[in-house]
C-alpha cells in the first residue's frame, strides 16, 4: 500500500487570515444566481472580458434545405469556424461537417420538426443525452410567440428544455420566431424575449429593430444576442450589429449575413471587431474591404 511520506507534508501557514475569501460576481446579465456549471458554459460562449459573443449560426438547413452559402458546409462554414466564439447547429451537421478538433462550443439547435414548406414551428425536441453526448454548451429552441397555432406548444417547448437542461447545467437560448403575420417592433421584440426569459431562458435570440431596440434590451433580464436575418449589403449589416451592441445587444448569431457575404472569413472578422472591440461600422467596413482584398 502506498502511504504519503509525513516528512514531505508542509504544515500550511498561508491562511490569509484577516482577508475574506474573494466572492467574484459573474459578467453576464440575470446569470448571478446560477449554478456553476451553467456559469462556466455560459462563459464559453461569451468572452468574460467583452461580455459579448460572435455566434456562427448554421441552422438553416432544418427548415429550409440548403440555403443558398449553405450546399456545401464543408467548404463555407468549416473555414469560418475558428472566427466564431461559439457555432450554431443541428446535430446532423456538428457530425457531418464540423470536425470535433474544432474546439468551439456548441449551441445545439434543440428542437426539429416542421419545414417552410408546411405550418412553422410544430416542432418536437430531440433527446437531452443527444446533446450530452453533443457536447452541447447551449441548447437552442424557437419560441413562436404571438403564432395562434403553435405558440402554446413552443413555449413548453422552451420550459421543458429549461428543466432538461438544468439536470445537466446547460443553458437554453430562447430562439423568437416572428411569423410573417407579426411586426418585428419593439413592442413585440420585448415581449416576445421577456417571455422567452420568465420562462427560464438564459439567453435569448431575437431581431434588430431600428426604433428603441434599447426597450428590447432593457426590459430582457439575460442577454440577448440578435439573428442577422436576411442579407444585407455588408455595410449594413456592420452598421446593424453595430447599434445593436450599443443598444445593449451581448452579441450576435449570425448566419445569412455572414456566409453569404461576398467574402464571409473578411465579413466574420469584421463583425468580431464591432462586436468585441467596439469598432465603428465605417471602420469594420474598411477592415473588410481590406481583409477582402
Ligand atoms: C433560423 O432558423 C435560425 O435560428 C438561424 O440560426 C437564425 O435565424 C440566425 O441566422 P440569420 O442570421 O441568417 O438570421
Amino acid at each position: 500500500m502506498i502511504m504519503p511520506d509525513n516528512d514531505s507534508v508542509q504544515a500550511g501557514k498561508n491562511f490569509g487570515i484577516g482577508m475574506p475569501q474573494k466572492n467574484e460576481g459573474y459578467f453576464l446579465k440575470g446569470s448571478s444566481h446560477l449554478e456553476w456549471g451553467i456559469k462556466d458554459r455560459l462563459s464559453r460562449v461569451f468572452c468574460p472580458k467583452s461580455g459579448h459573443s460572435v455566434m456562427l449560426a448554421f441552422d438553416h438547413g432544418f427548415i429550409m434545405g440548403p440555403t443558398s452559402g449553405l450546399e456545401r458546409m464543408d467548404l463555407t462554414i468549416v473555414p469560418l469556424i475558428e472566427y466564431a466564439d461559439c457555432i450554431m447547429c443541428t446535430r446532423g451537421a456538428l457530425r457531418q461537417i464540423v470536425p470535433p478538433t474544432t474546439r468551439k462550443p456548441l449551441s445545439l439547435r434543440f428542437d426539429a420538426g416542421s419545414t417552410v414548406l408546411t405550418y412553422l414551428n410544430d416542432d418536437c425536441l430531440i433527446d437531452i443525452e443527444e446533446a450530452v453526448r453533443c457536447n452541447a454548451v447551449l441548447l437552442a429552441v424557437m419560441v413562436a410567440v404571438g403564432d395562434r397555432t403553435n405558440e402554446a406548444l413552443t413555449i413548453r417547448n422552451l420550459t421543458k428544455t429549461v428543466d432538461l437542461g438544468t439536470k445537466y447545467s446547460i443553458p437554453t437560448l430562447g430562439v423568437t420566431a416572428v411569423g410573417k403575420e407579426l411586426v418585428r417592433d419593439a413592442r413585440y421584440l420585448s415581449m416576445a424575449s421577456r417571455v422567452c426569459a420568465e420562462n427560464g431562458a438564459h439567453v435569448v435570440k431575437t431581431y434588430y429593430c431600428e426604433k428603441d431596440f434599447e426597450q428590447v434590451t432593457n426590459a430582457c433580464p439575460v442577454p440577448i444576442v440578435i439573428a442577422g436575418g436576411k442579407k444585407l449589403p455588408e455595410k449594413e449589416a456592420l452598421e446593424m450589429a453595430y447599434k445593436a451592441i450599443s443598444e445593449g445587444a451581448a452579441g450576435v448569431d449570425m448566419g445569412r449575413n455572414i456566409f453569404q457575404a461576398e467574402n464571409p472569413i473578411a465579413m466574420i472578422q469584421a463583425v468580431r471587431s464591432v462586436v468585441h472591440d467596439g469598432a465603428k461600422p465605417e471602420t469594420a467596413y474598411k477592415q473588410y474591404e481590406k481583409t477582402k482584398g
